[in-house]
């Protein structure tokens, strides 16, 4: 089982929508039983919220499955739990390293990382663009598939 944290500002646009994006990557691979993955915010703005209306209706429109979710903040025994943290902007990655600590384990990553293109994954919180994030989103998500598929012997059936 590997376990991989998506970690944003507030844990209601990007975070789930990479959640429910790389969830149902796995589940078309039939991986469903071979990760646990969940999301975070890195501040508690928005905690106990659902999912922001835009992300909702753009997995809607790409025909994602998603279920109703209230944000969580990141605390700092989400280390030891989780193989992947995986932020989407430098930003995030300054701020999980102020709450989990020095990265000593290697686990913490931006998710545009995993690609040929590495950069931040840009806030529709800010921009209204869900389809920018979305396309960004697939794209970091089907790299981190590959990455693992590469480096994470545990799965097996790709
Ligand atoms: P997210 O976007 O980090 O992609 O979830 C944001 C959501 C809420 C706020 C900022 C960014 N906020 O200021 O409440």
């Amino acid at each position: 089982m590997i376990n991989i944290l998506f970690v944003c500002l507030g844990n209601i646009c990007r975070s789930p929508m990479a959640e429910f994006v790389f969830k149902n990557m796995a589940d078309e691979k039939g991986l469903t039983q071979s990760f646990c993955v969940r999301s975070a915010a890195t501040s508690d703005w928005e905690v106990g919220n659902d999912t922001h209306r835009g992300t909702k209706e753009k997995l809607l429109q790409k025909g994602v499955p998603m279920e109703k979710r209230a944000a969580v903040m990141l605390d700092k025994s989400d280390y030891d739990k989780y193989d992947f943290i995986i932020g989407m902007e430098k930003q995030n990655l300054v701020d999980i390293i102020k709450i989990v600590g020095e990265d000593i384990n290697k686990k913490v990553y931006s998710l545009l990382d995993f690609t040929q293109n590495p950069r931040d994954i840009k806030d529709p919180w800010y921009t209204g663009d869900f389809d920018a994030t979305y396309d960004d989103i697939t794209k970091g998500c089907s790299a981190l598939l590959s990455y693992i598929k590469a480096n994470c012997l545990d799965v097996q059936n790709f």
